[in-house]
């Protein structure tokens, strides 16, 4: 693969039956009590396994095994192989996006629905400098501001495979500034560390979509 790549699937796609998924995916299913969970976990394992087959990393969604690495991301086996590429997942509402990217790049995606976020959000989760940024936001662009970087900061928490266990404040973003137009727009980030990173975000049909990889990659490309 060059570059970075995204494809999306709700809900309704999701093919009846399991005989899509692998025997270990079918164990790890068994397992699940509630069927929120589970309905995220099949949508994420779908378009990730389409993700790979339509990009031509596998032949087919039954021979590939996307498992869940100790930290919780998300690893794809090709007929029991490590992919030739990088992968990472999301999910909100009934969408799954995947994300994928050369073997070897640290990727993250994450999918947000667009709402206003609270004071105390901010305040708990938001560097003074985004806090900063999202009150500048114009009138009816708030609810953008504040959900694009709450998603810039999770995709870089997922990129570093750690999520939620990096304490937000630690990543702190700074995007370009835009709307719910359906266009890329890239965004930088620091953190933790220091360590920097570009990414890109977009928003469309109440959603923000952000995706961040290191190394830096172009503008992310739809698969198929
Ligand atoms: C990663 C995390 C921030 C995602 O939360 P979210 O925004 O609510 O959910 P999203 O739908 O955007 O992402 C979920 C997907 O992220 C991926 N993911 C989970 N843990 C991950 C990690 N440590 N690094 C990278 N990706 C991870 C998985 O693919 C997961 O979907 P799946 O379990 O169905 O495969 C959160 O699950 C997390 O922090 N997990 C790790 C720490 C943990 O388990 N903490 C307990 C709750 S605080």
């Amino acid at each position: 693969m060059n570059g970075v790549a995204w494809l999306s699937a709700r809900q309704e796609e999701l093919p009846r039956g399991e005989a899509w998924l692998t025997a270990a995916e079918r164990e790890v299913l068994a397992r699940f009590r509630v069927p929120k969970r589970r309905a995220d976990w099949l949508l994420g394992r779908w378009v990730a396994k389409r993700a790979l087959v339509l990009s031509g990393v596998a032949v087919s969604e039954e021979d590939v095994a996307i498992l869940a690495s100790p930290s919780g991301a998300p690893e794809a086996f090709v007929l029991g192989h490590p992919a030739v590429a990088a992968l990472s997942l999301t999910h909100s509402h009934g969408v799954a996006v995947a994300a994928l990217g050369p073997a070897g790049t640290r990727i993250g995606v994450d999918l947000e629905a667009i709402e206003e976020r609270a004071p105390g959000f901010l305040g708990d989760w938001f560097t003074p400098v985004e806090q900063a940024f999202v009150a500048a936001a114009k009138e009816g662009e708030r609810a953008v501001a504040a959900t694009l970087v709450w998603s810039a900061k999770e995709c870089v928490m997922k990129a570093l495979r750690e999520g939620l266990r990096i304490p937000p404040k630690a990543v702190e973003v700074a995007p370009e500034r835009g709307s719910a137009d359906g266009q890329w727009r890239p965004f930088r980030a620091r953190g933790p560390g220091r360590e920097a990173w570009s990414g890109w975000w977009r928003a469309e049909g109440g959603f923000v979509l952000g995706l961040v990889a290191s190394p830096a990659a172009g503008t992310p490309e739809p698969i198929g």
